[in-house]
Protein backbone atom coordinates (compact mmCIF):
# COMPACT_ATOMS: atom_id res chain seq x y z
CA UNK A 1 0.00 0.00 0.00
CA UNK A 2 0.96 3.54 -0.44
CA UNK A 3 0.42 6.63 0.50
CA UNK A 4 1.10 9.47 -2.28
CA UNK A 5 0.55 7.86 -6.04
CA UNK A 6 0.48 10.24 -9.14
CA UNK A 7 -1.59 9.91 -12.66
CA UNK A 8 -0.17 11.96 -15.56
CA UNK A 9 -2.82 12.04 -18.00
CA UNK A 10 -1.33 11.96 -21.78
CA UNK A 11 -3.99 10.19 -23.94
CA UNK A 12 -5.33 12.96 -25.85
CA UNK A 13 -3.97 13.39 -29.64
CA UNK A 14 -3.38 16.83 -29.01
CA UNK A 15 -5.49 17.76 -32.64
CA UNK A 16 -4.73 21.67 -32.35
CA UNK A 17 -0.69 20.60 -33.07
CA UNK A 18 -1.41 19.26 -36.40
CA UNK A 19 1.29 17.30 -35.93
CA UNK A 20 2.26 13.11 -36.42
CA UNK A 21 3.72 13.19 -33.40
CA UNK A 22 1.18 12.79 -30.02
CA UNK A 23 1.38 16.26 -28.07
CA UNK A 24 3.38 15.19 -25.15
CA UNK A 25 6.34 13.62 -27.30
CA UNK A 26 6.89 17.62 -28.43
CA UNK A 27 9.87 18.94 -27.20
CA UNK A 28 10.79 21.33 -25.07
CA UNK A 29 14.41 22.65 -24.19
CA UNK A 30 15.57 19.29 -25.96
CA UNK A 31 12.95 16.90 -23.50
CA UNK A 32 9.73 15.99 -24.27
CA UNK A 33 6.47 17.54 -22.16
CA UNK A 34 5.87 14.18 -20.47
CA UNK A 35 9.32 14.28 -19.54
CA UNK A 36 9.20 17.43 -17.85
CA UNK A 37 6.27 16.77 -16.25
CA UNK A 38 7.82 13.28 -15.22
CA UNK A 39 10.70 15.13 -13.44
CA UNK A 40 8.84 17.37 -11.66
CA UNK A 41 6.80 14.19 -10.21
CA UNK A 42 10.06 12.61 -9.47
CA UNK A 43 11.38 15.36 -7.62
CA UNK A 44 8.65 15.40 -4.89
CA UNK A 45 9.48 11.59 -4.05
CA UNK A 46 7.04 9.75 -6.06
CA UNK A 47 8.52 6.83 -7.77
CA UNK A 48 6.77 5.12 -11.00
CA UNK A 49 4.01 7.78 -11.79
CA UNK A 50 1.21 6.31 -13.57
CA UNK A 51 0.53 7.66 -17.19
CA UNK A 52 -2.65 7.39 -18.84
CA UNK A 53 -1.56 6.67 -23.31
CA UNK A 54 -3.55 6.43 -25.86
CA UNK A 55 -2.39 8.20 -28.84
CA UNK A 56 1.10 7.43 -30.00
CA UNK A 57 1.33 5.07 -27.13
CA UNK A 58 4.23 3.05 -28.50
CA UNK A 59 6.36 6.02 -29.13
CA UNK A 60 5.31 7.38 -25.78
CA UNK A 61 6.57 4.00 -23.80
CA UNK A 62 9.77 3.91 -26.03
CA UNK A 63 10.59 6.74 -24.69
CA UNK A 64 9.52 6.80 -20.75
CA UNK A 65 8.88 3.22 -19.61
CA UNK A 66 11.63 3.09 -16.89
CA UNK A 67 10.38 5.61 -15.04
CA UNK A 68 6.49 5.18 -15.71
CA UNK A 69 3.64 2.86 -15.50
CA UNK A 70 1.36 2.84 -18.13
CA UNK A 71 -2.03 2.39 -18.04
CA UNK A 72 -3.90 2.40 -21.82
CA UNK A 73 -7.13 4.31 -22.43
CA UNK A 74 -8.28 3.08 -25.69
CA UNK A 75 -10.96 5.25 -26.69
CA UNK A 76 -10.41 8.83 -25.08
CA UNK A 77 -13.75 9.65 -23.73
CA UNK A 78 -12.20 12.64 -21.53
CA UNK A 79 -10.25 13.86 -18.72
CA UNK A 80 -12.61 12.07 -15.80
CA UNK A 81 -12.48 8.56 -18.46
CA UNK A 82 -8.65 8.92 -18.44
CA UNK A 83 -8.53 8.93 -14.27
CA UNK A 84 -11.23 5.95 -14.15
CA UNK A 85 -8.42 3.76 -16.56
CA UNK A 86 -6.19 4.31 -13.81
CA UNK A 87 -8.72 3.26 -10.59
CA UNK A 88 -7.63 -0.58 -10.55
CA UNK A 89 -3.84 0.39 -9.92
CA UNK A 90 -4.90 3.22 -7.19
CA UNK A 91 -6.36 1.13 -4.40
CA UNK A 92 -5.45 1.56 -0.91
CA UNK A 93 -3.64 5.35 -2.07
CA UNK A 94 -4.46 7.95 0.78
CA UNK A 95 -3.35 11.32 -1.40
CA UNK A 96 -3.27 10.79 -5.77
CA UNK A 97 -1.57 13.92 -7.49
CA UNK A 98 -3.55 14.33 -10.82
CA UNK A 99 -1.43 15.83 -13.56
CA UNK A 100 -1.79 16.46 -17.43
CA UNK A 101 0.86 15.32 -19.62
CA UNK A 102 0.81 18.98 -21.21
CA UNK A 103 1.49 20.98 -18.64
CA UNK A 104 5.64 21.10 -18.44
CA UNK A 105 6.16 24.32 -16.70
CA UNK A 106 5.21 23.11 -13.36
CA UNK A 107 7.78 23.88 -10.65
CA UNK A 108 8.31 20.32 -8.16
CA UNK A 109 8.18 22.66 -5.18
CA UNK A 110 4.76 24.22 -6.29
CA UNK A 111 3.53 20.90 -6.51
CA UNK A 112 5.44 19.95 -2.85
CA UNK A 113 3.22 23.11 -1.22
CA UNK A 114 0.21 21.74 -3.05
CA UNK A 115 0.69 18.32 -1.10
CA UNK A 116 1.31 19.76 2.02
CA UNK A 117 -1.49 22.09 1.81
CA UNK A 118 -3.81 19.25 0.74
CA UNK A 119 -2.86 16.88 3.69
CA UNK A 120 -2.66 19.63 6.35
CA UNK A 121 -5.83 20.49 5.73
CA UNK A 122 -7.22 17.39 5.54
CA UNK A 123 -10.07 18.14 2.22
CA UNK A 124 -11.43 16.07 -0.14
CA UNK A 125 -9.52 17.58 -3.09
CA UNK A 126 -7.66 20.78 -3.95
CA UNK A 127 -6.82 22.16 -6.95
CA UNK A 128 -3.74 24.13 -8.18
CA UNK A 129 -4.77 26.86 -9.75
CA UNK A 130 -3.19 30.41 -11.28
CA UNK A 131 -4.51 34.06 -12.16
CA UNK A 132 -4.39 34.56 -15.88
CA UNK A 133 -4.90 37.94 -17.33
CA UNK A 134 -5.91 35.78 -20.73
CA UNK A 135 -7.70 32.53 -19.21
CA UNK A 136 -9.36 31.73 -22.26
CA UNK A 137 -9.76 28.13 -22.67
CA UNK A 138 -8.78 27.15 -18.89
CA UNK A 139 -11.97 26.15 -16.95
CA UNK A 140 -12.74 28.61 -14.70
CA UNK A 141 -12.49 28.58 -10.34
CA UNK A 142 -15.82 29.44 -9.10
CA UNK A 143 -14.91 29.65 -4.90
CA UNK A 144 -17.03 31.20 -1.86
CA UNK A 145 -14.86 32.36 0.46
CA UNK A 146 -11.64 30.19 0.72
CA UNK A 147 -13.33 26.87 -0.49
CA UNK A 148 -14.06 25.76 -4.25
CA UNK A 149 -17.57 25.28 -5.42
CA UNK A 150 -17.19 24.29 -8.91
CA UNK A 151 -14.98 23.89 -12.20
CA UNK A 152 -16.61 25.55 -15.12
CA UNK A 153 -15.23 24.79 -18.47
CA UNK A 154 -14.67 27.84 -20.96
CA UNK A 155 -17.66 26.07 -23.40
CA UNK A 156 -19.88 25.73 -20.59
CA UNK A 157 -18.77 28.40 -18.51
CA UNK A 158 -22.01 31.57 -18.16
CA UNK A 159 -21.08 34.95 -19.31
CA UNK A 160 -19.97 36.05 -15.89
CA UNK A 161 -18.10 33.11 -15.49
CA UNK A 162 -15.77 33.52 -18.02
CA UNK A 163 -14.99 36.79 -16.48
CA UNK A 164 -12.98 34.93 -13.64
CA UNK A 165 -9.62 34.85 -13.76
CA UNK A 166 -8.25 32.30 -11.47
CA UNK A 167 -8.01 29.19 -13.48
CA UNK A 168 -7.56 24.93 -13.16
CA UNK A 169 -4.19 24.37 -14.04
CA UNK A 170 -5.33 20.74 -14.22
CA UNK A 171 -3.26 19.52 -10.98
CA UNK A 172 -4.70 18.16 -7.62
CA UNK A 173 -4.68 16.05 -5.11
CA UNK A 174 -7.38 14.19 -3.90
CA UNK A 175 -7.96 12.09 -0.96
CA UNK A 176 -8.06 8.40 -2.81
CA UNK A 177 -11.46 7.04 -1.32
CA UNK A 178 -13.37 10.19 -2.38
CA UNK A 179 -12.19 10.62 -6.13
CA UNK A 180 -12.97 6.45 -6.35
CA UNK A 181 -16.58 7.71 -5.20
CA UNK A 182 -16.98 10.85 -7.17
CA UNK A 183 -15.45 9.26 -10.32
CA UNK A 184 -18.32 7.06 -10.10
CA UNK A 185 -21.14 9.50 -10.15
CA UNK A 186 -20.05 11.78 -13.46
CA UNK A 187 -21.90 12.01 -16.71
CA UNK A 188 -21.05 13.31 -20.15
CA UNK A 189 -23.68 16.13 -20.02
CA UNK A 190 -21.84 19.13 -20.95
CA UNK A 191 -20.71 21.07 -24.40
CA UNK A 192 -18.56 18.37 -24.95
CA UNK A 193 -20.31 15.49 -24.58
CA UNK A 194 -17.25 14.31 -22.34
CA UNK A 195 -16.32 12.83 -19.04
CA UNK A 196 -15.08 15.95 -17.05
CA UNK A 197 -12.45 15.30 -14.17
CA UNK A 198 -13.44 18.69 -13.34
CA UNK A 199 -17.20 17.51 -12.91
CA UNK A 200 -15.75 15.48 -10.08
CA UNK A 201 -15.95 18.62 -7.96
CA UNK A 202 -19.52 18.87 -8.65
CA UNK A 203 -20.18 15.33 -7.06
CA UNK A 204 -17.96 16.31 -4.14
CA UNK A 205 -19.67 19.16 -3.27
CA UNK A 206 -22.92 18.47 -3.30
CA UNK A 207 -22.24 15.14 -0.75
CA UNK A 208 -20.98 18.56 1.34
CA UNK A 209 -17.36 17.80 0.84
CA UNK A 210 -14.86 20.45 1.23
CA UNK A 211 -12.65 21.25 -2.04
CA UNK A 212 -10.02 24.08 -1.61
CA UNK A 213 -7.34 25.96 -4.44
CA UNK A 214 -3.44 26.43 -3.80
CA UNK A 215 -2.67 29.23 -6.35
CA UNK A 216 0.56 29.24 -7.60
CA UNK A 217 1.85 32.81 -7.59
CA UNK A 218 3.85 31.65 -10.78
CA UNK A 219 1.09 31.62 -13.46
CA UNK A 220 3.59 30.64 -16.18
CA UNK A 221 3.45 27.23 -14.29
CA UNK A 222 -0.55 26.64 -15.63
CA UNK A 223 0.39 27.19 -19.16
CA UNK A 224 -1.01 24.18 -21.00
CA UNK A 225 0.68 23.53 -24.43
CA UNK A 226 -2.16 23.06 -26.67
CA UNK A 227 -0.94 24.41 -29.95
CA UNK A 228 2.10 25.72 -31.51
CA UNK A 229 2.27 28.79 -30.62
CA UNK A 230 1.85 27.83 -26.69
CA UNK A 231 4.94 25.53 -27.36
CA UNK A 232 7.28 28.72 -28.32
CA UNK A 233 5.74 30.71 -25.85
CA UNK A 234 6.10 27.82 -23.07
CA UNK A 235 10.52 27.62 -24.53
CA UNK A 236 10.91 30.88 -24.45
CA UNK A 237 9.63 31.00 -20.54
CA UNK A 238 11.37 27.88 -19.42
CA UNK A 239 14.54 29.17 -21.88
CA UNK A 240 14.67 32.51 -19.26
CA UNK A 241 14.12 30.41 -16.20
CA UNK A 242 17.33 27.99 -17.66
CA UNK A 243 19.50 31.15 -18.08
CA UNK A 244 18.70 32.78 -15.16
CA UNK A 245 19.74 29.74 -13.37
CA UNK A 246 22.95 28.89 -14.50
CA UNK A 247 23.80 33.39 -14.29
CA UNK A 248 22.82 32.25 -10.45
CA UNK A 249 25.33 29.47 -10.28
CA UNK A 250 28.13 31.71 -11.56
CA UNK A 251 27.84 31.05 -15.19
CA UNK A 252 28.41 34.49 -17.26
CA UNK A 253 26.43 34.39 -20.13
CA UNK A 254 27.26 37.56 -22.38
CA UNK A 255 24.24 38.19 -24.11
CA UNK A 256 21.32 35.65 -22.72
CA UNK A 257 19.03 37.17 -25.72
CA UNK A 258 21.26 34.92 -28.04
CA UNK A 259 22.24 32.24 -25.95
CA UNK A 260 20.40 28.81 -25.81
CA UNK A 261 20.60 26.12 -22.89
CA UNK A 262 18.67 23.35 -22.96
CA UNK A 263 17.43 21.62 -20.08
CA UNK A 264 19.78 18.57 -18.81
CA UNK A 265 22.99 20.84 -19.47
CA UNK A 266 25.33 21.18 -16.88
CA UNK A 267 27.42 23.93 -16.19
CA UNK A 268 30.57 24.89 -13.65
CA UNK A 269 31.27 28.13 -12.50
CA UNK A 270 32.91 30.68 -13.92
CA UNK A 271 32.44 29.05 -17.54
CA UNK A 272 32.19 31.90 -19.94
CA UNK A 273 29.37 31.42 -23.33
CA UNK A 274 29.53 33.90 -25.92
CA UNK A 275 26.54 35.29 -28.02
CA UNK A 276 24.91 33.13 -30.35
CA UNK A 277 25.60 29.89 -28.43
CA UNK A 278 23.16 26.57 -28.08
CA UNK A 279 24.48 24.16 -26.07
CA UNK A 280 22.03 20.84 -26.02
CA UNK A 281 21.31 17.22 -24.75
CA UNK A 282 23.46 16.27 -21.94
CA UNK A 283 26.17 18.59 -22.55
CA UNK A 284 28.71 19.69 -19.44
CA UNK A 285 30.82 22.65 -19.60
CA UNK A 286 33.97 22.42 -16.86
CA UNK A 287 35.22 25.59 -15.18
CA UNK A 288 36.82 28.71 -16.58
CA UNK A 289 36.04 26.73 -20.31
CA UNK A 290 34.72 29.73 -22.94
CA UNK A 291 32.24 28.64 -25.33
CA UNK A 292 31.21 30.67 -28.50
CA UNK A 293 31.04 32.73 -30.28
CA UNK A 294 28.67 30.87 -32.90
CA UNK A 295 29.16 27.50 -31.32
CA UNK A 296 26.58 24.64 -31.18
CA UNK A 297 27.51 21.36 -29.05
CA UNK A 298 25.41 18.81 -28.64
CA UNK A 299 26.23 15.84 -26.13
CA UNK A 300 29.23 17.31 -25.81
CA UNK A 301 31.67 17.54 -22.34
CA UNK A 302 34.22 20.55 -22.38
CA UNK A 303 36.91 20.24 -19.61
CA UNK A 304 38.14 23.01 -17.40
CA UNK A 305 39.48 26.00 -19.29
CA UNK A 306 39.41 25.07 -22.93
CA UNK A 307 38.02 27.28 -25.56
CA UNK A 308 35.63 26.26 -28.04
CA UNK A 309 34.95 29.21 -30.64
CA UNK A 310 32.76 28.99 -34.11
CA UNK A 311 32.23 25.31 -34.18
CA UNK A 312 30.03 22.90 -34.37
CA UNK A 313 30.04 19.42 -32.52
CA UNK A 314 28.01 16.60 -31.00
CA UNK A 315 28.87 13.52 -29.34
CA UNK A 316 32.24 14.78 -28.55
CA UNK A 317 34.81 14.63 -25.41
CA UNK A 318 36.75 17.73 -25.18
CA UNK A 319 39.49 17.80 -22.35
CA UNK A 320 41.43 20.24 -20.31
CA UNK A 321 42.57 23.68 -21.88
CA UNK A 322 42.18 22.57 -25.54
CA UNK A 323 41.71 25.16 -28.59
CA UNK A 324 39.02 24.40 -30.98
CA UNK A 325 38.12 26.40 -33.77
CA UNK A 326 37.36 29.02 -35.26
CA UNK A 327 34.93 26.58 -37.97
CA UNK A 328 35.71 23.13 -36.51
CA UNK A 329 33.11 20.33 -37.16
CA UNK A 330 33.66 17.57 -34.40
CA UNK A 331 31.53 14.85 -35.10
CA UNK A 332 30.25 11.62 -32.74
CA UNK A 333 33.12 9.72 -31.00
CA UNK A 334 35.36 12.04 -31.23
CA UNK A 335 37.36 11.88 -28.49
CA UNK A 336 40.37 15.08 -27.45
CA UNK A 337 43.16 14.42 -24.70
CA UNK A 338 44.11 17.18 -22.45
CA UNK A 339 45.99 20.63 -24.48
CA UNK A 340 44.53 19.32 -27.92
CA UNK A 341 44.25 22.23 -30.67
CA UNK A 342 41.79 21.88 -33.13
CA UNK A 343 42.28 24.54 -36.02
CA UNK A 344 40.23 26.07 -38.99
CA UNK A 345 38.01 24.28 -41.19
CA UNK A 346 38.87 20.83 -39.42
CA UNK A 347 36.53 17.84 -39.22
CA UNK A 348 37.13 15.05 -36.90
CA UNK A 349 34.73 11.89 -36.75
CA UNK A 350 35.54 8.64 -34.04
CA UNK A 351 38.85 9.30 -33.43
CA UNK A 352 40.99 9.65 -30.35
CA UNK A 353 43.19 12.53 -30.26
CA UNK A 354 45.93 12.22 -26.98
CA UNK A 355 47.56 15.21 -25.46
CA UNK A 356 49.00 17.81 -27.18
CA UNK A 357 48.46 17.16 -30.31
CA UNK A 358 47.49 19.77 -32.95
CA UNK A 359 45.25 19.33 -36.06
CA UNK A 360 45.61 23.31 -36.51
CA UNK A 361 44.14 23.53 -40.25
CA UNK A 362 42.34 22.41 -43.26
CA UNK A 363 41.98 18.79 -42.27
CA UNK A 364 39.61 15.51 -42.64
CA UNK A 365 40.61 12.93 -39.47
CA UNK A 366 38.27 9.91 -39.58
CA UNK A 367 38.75 6.54 -37.43
CA UNK A 368 41.85 7.50 -36.40
CA UNK A 369 44.09 7.28 -33.21
CA UNK A 370 46.45 10.39 -33.19
CA UNK A 371 49.05 9.90 -30.77
CA UNK A 372 50.29 12.52 -27.83
CA UNK A 373 52.28 15.72 -29.28
CA UNK A 374 51.23 14.77 -33.05
CA UNK A 375 51.90 17.31 -35.45
CA UNK A 376 49.24 17.20 -38.78
CA UNK A 377 50.33 19.24 -41.39
CA UNK A 378 47.64 21.63 -43.22
CA UNK A 379 45.59 19.71 -45.84
CA UNK A 380 45.99 16.47 -44.35
CA UNK A 381 43.22 13.80 -45.35
CA UNK A 382 42.66 9.97 -44.03
CA UNK A 383 41.31 7.89 -46.71
CA UNK A 384 39.23 6.07 -44.51
CA UNK A 385 36.19 4.92 -46.77
CA UNK A 386 36.94 2.61 -49.91
CA UNK A 387 33.44 2.99 -50.50
CA UNK A 388 32.59 -0.36 -48.95
CA UNK A 389 34.22 -0.09 -45.28
CA UNK A 390 35.77 2.25 -43.38
CA UNK A 391 39.37 1.14 -41.96
CA UNK A 392 41.17 2.79 -39.03
CA UNK A 393 44.46 4.68 -39.16
CA UNK A 394 47.30 5.08 -36.14
CA UNK A 395 49.63 7.81 -36.04
CA UNK A 396 52.02 7.28 -33.29
CA UNK A 397 53.48 9.81 -30.09
CA UNK A 398 55.23 12.62 -31.81
CA UNK A 399 55.24 11.49 -35.81
CA UNK A 400 55.06 15.03 -37.62
CA UNK A 401 52.58 14.52 -40.63
CA UNK A 402 53.77 17.19 -43.32
CA UNK A 403 51.04 19.16 -45.69
CA UNK A 404 49.05 17.84 -47.78
CA UNK A 405 49.69 13.83 -47.02
CA UNK A 406 46.73 11.61 -47.63
CA UNK A 407 46.84 8.39 -45.18
CA UNK A 408 45.19 5.58 -46.93
CA UNK A 409 43.60 3.61 -44.36
CA UNK A 410 44.13 1.03 -42.73
CA UNK A 411 47.42 2.14 -42.21
CA UNK A 412 49.87 2.92 -39.39
CA UNK A 413 52.16 5.66 -38.80
CA UNK A 414 55.08 4.87 -35.85
CA UNK A 415 55.92 7.13 -33.24
CA UNK A 416 58.61 9.83 -34.27
CA UNK A 417 58.17 9.24 -38.06
CA UNK A 418 57.79 11.60 -40.73
CA UNK A 419 55.48 11.78 -43.65
CA UNK A 420 56.77 14.47 -46.95
CA UNK A 421 54.68 16.97 -48.20
CA UNK A 422 52.13 16.05 -50.23
CA UNK A 423 52.73 12.24 -49.78
CA UNK A 424 49.91 9.61 -50.23
CA UNK A 425 50.87 6.91 -47.61
CA UNK A 426 49.39 3.41 -48.40
CA UNK A 427 52.37 1.00 -46.55
CA UNK A 428 52.78 1.55 -42.90
CA UNK A 429 55.63 3.92 -41.98
CA UNK A 430 57.75 2.38 -39.20
CA UNK A 431 59.25 4.46 -36.06
CA UNK A 432 61.09 7.45 -36.77
CA UNK A 433 61.38 6.92 -40.62
CA UNK A 434 60.69 9.52 -43.41
CA UNK A 435 57.74 8.47 -45.84
CA UNK A 436 58.03 10.32 -48.65
CA UNK A 437 55.67 9.41 -51.66
CA UNK A 438 55.97 11.87 -54.55
CA UNK A 439 57.42 11.78 -58.24
CA UNK A 440 60.81 14.23 -58.28
CA UNK A 441 60.57 17.31 -59.33
CA UNK A 442 61.35 18.15 -62.94
CA UNK A 443 62.68 21.67 -63.29
CA UNK A 444 63.23 22.66 -66.94
CA UNK A 445 65.93 25.92 -66.65
CA UNK A 446 64.73 29.01 -69.47
CA UNK A 447 61.50 27.13 -70.16
CA UNK A 448 60.00 30.84 -70.34
CA UNK A 449 62.41 32.10 -73.09
CA UNK A 450 61.79 28.87 -74.86
CA UNK A 451 58.12 29.52 -75.38
CA UNK A 452 59.00 33.20 -76.73
CA UNK A 453 60.59 31.50 -79.34
CA UNK A 454 57.93 29.62 -80.45
CA UNK A 455 55.36 32.62 -80.21
CA UNK A 456 53.63 31.64 -77.09
C1 LIG B 1 -8.26 20.68 -18.91
C2 LIG B 1 -9.28 20.97 -17.80
C3 LIG B 1 -9.39 22.49 -17.61
C4 LIG B 1 -8.02 23.07 -17.29
C5 LIG B 1 -7.00 22.67 -18.36
C6 LIG B 1 -5.60 23.06 -17.90
C7 LIG B 1 -10.96 19.20 -17.95
C8 LIG B 1 -12.32 18.83 -18.37
N1 LIG B 1 -10.57 20.45 -18.17
O1 LIG B 1 -8.77 21.21 -20.13
O2 LIG B 1 -10.29 22.79 -16.55
O3 LIG B 1 -8.10 24.48 -17.19
O4 LIG B 1 -6.99 21.23 -18.56
O5 LIG B 1 -4.66 22.81 -18.90
O6 LIG B 1 -10.27 18.36 -17.38
N2 LIG B 1 -6.46 13.44 -21.75
C9 LIG B 1 -6.46 12.06 -21.68
N3 LIG B 1 -7.59 11.38 -22.06
C10 LIG B 1 -8.71 12.01 -22.49
C11 LIG B 1 -8.68 13.43 -22.57
C12 LIG B 1 -7.55 14.12 -22.19
O7 LIG B 1 -5.49 11.43 -21.27
O8 LIG B 1 -9.68 11.32 -22.79
C13 LIG B 1 -5.22 14.15 -21.37
C14 LIG B 1 -4.62 14.99 -22.49
O9 LIG B 1 -3.70 14.20 -23.24
C15 LIG B 1 -3.94 16.12 -21.74
C16 LIG B 1 -4.76 16.25 -20.46
O10 LIG B 1 -5.52 15.06 -20.34
O11 LIG B 1 -2.61 15.82 -21.42
C17 LIG B 1 -5.70 17.46 -20.50
O12 LIG B 1 -6.57 17.30 -21.59
P1 LIG B 1 -6.97 18.52 -22.56
O13 LIG B 1 -7.88 18.00 -23.60
O14 LIG B 1 -5.76 19.24 -22.99
O15 LIG B 1 -7.82 19.40 -21.52
P2 LIG B 1 -8.13 20.94 -21.60
O16 LIG B 1 -9.20 21.18 -22.60
O17 LIG B 1 -6.87 21.70 -21.75
CA1 LIG C 1 -4.73 21.15 -22.13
Amino acid sequence: MHNLLAVIMAAGKGTRMKSKLPKVMHLLAGKTLIEHVLDSVTQVGIERPLVIVGHGREEIETRISECAELVVQTEQLGTGHAVMQALPYLDGAKTILILSGDQPLLKAETLKKLIELHEVQGVSATVLTAYMEQPFGYGRVIKNGEFVTKIAEEKDASVDQRQIKEVNTGTYCFKGSALKEALAKITTQNAQGEYYLTEVFDVLIRNGEKVLAYCTPDSNEALGINSRAQLAQAEGILRERILDHWMSEGVTLVDPASTFIEAEVKLSRDVTILPFTRLMGKTLIEEDAVIGPQTSLENCTVGCGSEVTYTVARDTVIGERCHIGPFAYLRPGTRLEAEVKVGDFVEIKNSYVEMGAKIPHLSYIGDTHVGKSVNIGAGTITCNYDGVNKHPTKIGDYAFIGSNTNLVAPVEVGEHAVTGAGSTITKNVPARALAVERSPQVTKEHWHKQKDEIGG
